[in-house]
């Protein structure tokens, strides 16, 4: 601990400003990237990928074309990746965020298709990518079983097909090119703009929708905390950014 109350052993100048700005009272948004999950051992998108996957491009498998091209490599990719994130485990950054809905109402946003805001306690996260763990047909949308993931990485797998219509199991999240679904989206809003702050964590800022909802809140003159080791990803209109991890940063920056 320093004396700015950092849960690790870097100091931070910009803290005790951080937690200023996020008051201690009022309703909280809290929107996260990949970043977010990146301690918890999942690889963020711009990451080279490892192992098997090292020769894919994540954005090349993540969108309908891939699907309809090469369904069975794509659906073997994300029940891989379901694997992965099963075994992870939520961070410190998680709990914090969890912990501090104990003292204020906080609304998690996020563009992570992961469960681990979920598995560190916070309740009713809004997924505006949806969820790696939420299967549908490709045809009808019906929501399907599908069965444990594999426990190993294969490079092909068929996915199930429908029993009412005869499509096929497909990931329920969002992909290139797709409409993001529109109850997540609208809670989003109606948070940010009920918010006496913000604090975006892990994110490159580079997809839209998602990158625009920090531009809400600066447009309302609501205070943005930002936590990303790497470049600022908003534009502009930042109260602060802390360079540093979720980990790292979160537990103390969110402490009542
Ligand atoms: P990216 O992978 O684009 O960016 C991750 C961000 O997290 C970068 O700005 C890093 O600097 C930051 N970062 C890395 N490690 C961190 C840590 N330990 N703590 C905090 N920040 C850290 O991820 P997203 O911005 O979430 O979309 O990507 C947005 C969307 O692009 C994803 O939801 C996905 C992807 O393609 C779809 O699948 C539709």
């Amino acid at each position: 601990m320093t004396t700015d109350g950092v849960g690790s052993d870097r100091p931070h100048p910009d803290m005790s400003k951080a937690r200023l700005a996020l008051g201690d009272g009022g309703p909280l948004v809290v929107l996260t990237g990949a970043g977010m999950s990146a301690e918890s051992g999942v690889p963020t998108f711009r990451d080279a990928q490892t192992g098997l996957w090292a020769r894919h491009d994540p954005a090349a498998l993540a969108t309908p074309q891939a699907w309809d091209r090469d369904r069975d490599s794509v659906w073997a990719w994300y029940r891989w990746r379901e694997h992965l994130v099963g075994s992870a485990e939520p961070n410190a950054g998680h709990l914090a965020i969890a912990r501090a809905a104990r003292d204020r109402s906080v609304a998690v946003v996020t563009q992570n298709v992961d469960d681990l805001h979920e598995r560190a306690g916070s309740t009713g996260v809004h997924h505006l990518h949806g969820s790696l763990f939420a299967h549908r047909c490709d045809g009808c949308g019906t929501p399907m079983e599908v069965g444990p993931a594999p426990t190993a990485p294969v490079e092909r797998l068929v996915p199930p097909g429908c029993p009412g219509c005869g499509g096929r199991a497909r990931p329920g999240v969002v992909w290139f090119g797709e409409m993001l679904p529109r109850q997540p989206w609208d809670a989003a809003v109606a948070a940010i703009s009920a918010a006496s702050a913000v604090l975006v964590v892990g994110t490159s800022g580079l997809v839209h929708p998602a990158a625009s909802l920090p531009g809400i809140a600066v447009d309302l003159g609501i205070p943005v905390v930002e936590v990303n080791p790497g470049p600022s990803g908003l534009a502009h209109g930042v109260t602060v950014h802390l360079r540093d991890t979720a980990a790292a940063v979160l537990p103390a920056l969110l402490a009542a």
